[in-house]
């Protein structure tokens, strides 16, 4: 990861003042943690709370205590006894989910600090979420759905958060771990003006345009790209620009924008043909890909630019995704294989845009991303018991 002129770093700094022998002590702070989605990103958060906690309890006097993990169909609660929680053949036996039953059991009623960290990919779980801020729970996600989801929703989301003094945060929804919302949040609240953001919000489309040089055609690249891991389980997912729009709408609303996914103008670049196939019968003719983005490259080249896949969004909420033909030297053609690159334009950052580069996917550093969202909670329930 790598951050380029943090707006933080840049600002000029009273000297520094000795801090009296009992402030150096952070006041003890206790989370009750319950883990939504126990899949990939779930898991990796799990151990990395796990691992982190000895550290955490020495350095920010913050002690967390996982109270509960649900999946799709079932749910661990720590208040059950050994006997429901035995092991059967390495496997324990767990309570059916239940959101509800879930989210009052990490709540508790002694007025106790409760977290929900949802890591599904559940629209049925983002639902939740204005009333488990109204009952005071904070709620962290890099599930995209609730930021971009409904307008309607994302208000309720902010009023009950703001109504509850419950925070909602969401790092990792857009580029994992890289610090994107964050500093959107720095730049706008420190009083900078944003002019426009503009990045290559998708690994894997920046990995296929950075390895589409004609010499191959476009559908063995997505084929490997595929086998690598690389794309969704259906390519059309990356191609189709869907999920790079809902990361340029949630930093939109960040921005004060009341933007939907609708209001995105969204290049696909799947082809009328394809899309409404099914998944079998889409791959077996991904070849039809390769004219049209042959064409493409070929328009690129005559003023020797690249194709680079483009989300942008400007202050008057102007959104876009589109692959686009840039010049050779523009900064997001020397990106590396698979990075993400977000290039934010504001007052302070007019000439020389501040950028926010590395990996943008991955188990470890999407936990990483939610985790740092709770430590930002954590800090701030220090200061505020
Ligand atoms: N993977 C990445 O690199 C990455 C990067 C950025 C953001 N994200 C976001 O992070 C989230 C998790 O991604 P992932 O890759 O970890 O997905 P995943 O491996 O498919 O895991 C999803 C988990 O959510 C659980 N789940 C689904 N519906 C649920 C419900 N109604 N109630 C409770 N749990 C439910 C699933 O339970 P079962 O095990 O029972 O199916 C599973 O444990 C997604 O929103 C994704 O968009 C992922």
């Amino acid at each position: 990861m790598n951050i380029v002129a943090s707006p933080i770093a840049q600002s000029r700094l009273p000297p520094p003042v000795a801090l009296a022998p009992s402030a150096r002590t952070p006041r003890r702070c206790a989370l009750a943690v319950g883990v939504i989605g126990p899949g990939r990103v779930g898991s990796a958060l799990l151990e990395q709370l796990r691992a982190a906690q000895p550290r955490l309890e020495r350095s920010m006097n913050l002690v967390l205590n996982l109270c509960g993990v649900v999946a799709s169909r079932q749910m661990w609660l720590d208040c059950d006894d050994p006997e429901l929680n035995a092991r059967h053949h390495r496997a324990q036996t767990w309570r059916p989910n239940d959101l509800g039953e879930f989210a009052a059991h990490v709540r508790g009623d002694d007025g106790r600090h409760a977290l929900l960290i949802d890591c599904s990919a559940s629209d049925e779980v983002a639902a939740h979420y204005p009333d488990w801020l109204a009952a005071g729970i904070h709620v962290i996600t890099p599930n995209k759905l609730a930021g971009s989801g409904p307008l309607e929703r994302w208000h309720a989301i902010r009023a009950a958060s703001v109504d509850s003094g419950a925070r909602f945060r969401c790092e990792a929804t857009v580029c994992a771990g890289l610090p994107v919302v964050q500093t959107l949040r720095d730049l706008l609240d420190t009083g900078d003006e944003l002019i426009d953001i503009e990045g290559m919000f998708s690994g894997t489309m920046a990995w296929l345009c950075n390895r589409y040089d004609g010499s191959r055609p476009f559908s063995a690249l997505l084929r490997e790209a595929q086998a690598l891991g690389y794309t969704e389980p259906d390519p059309r997912a990356d191609l189709s620009g869907i999920d790079v729009a809902r990361k340029l709408v949630i930093l939109a609303r960040e921005a004060g924008l009341p933007l939907s996914l609708e209001d995105v103008d969204v290049e696909s670049l799947v082809p009328p043909a394809l899309a409404g196939l099914p998944l079998g019968e889409c791959t077996r003719r991904l070849h039809e890909l390769d004219a049209p983005m042959s064409a493409k490259l070929a328009k690129a080249q005559v003023h020797s630019g690249v194709l680079r896949h483009v989300g942008r969004l400007d202050r008057e909420g102007r959104a876009s995704v589109r692959l686009a033909a840039l010049p050779a030297a523009h900064a997001f053609a020397h990106a590396r294989l698979a990075d993400n690159v977000v290039q934010f334009r504001t007052r302070r950052y007019r000439d020389n845009p501040l950028m926010v580069q590395g990996p943008g996917a991955g188990p470890e550093v999407t936990a990483a991303g939610v985790f740092a969202d709770l430590l930002r909670i954590a800090e701030s329930l220090a200061v505020r018991p």
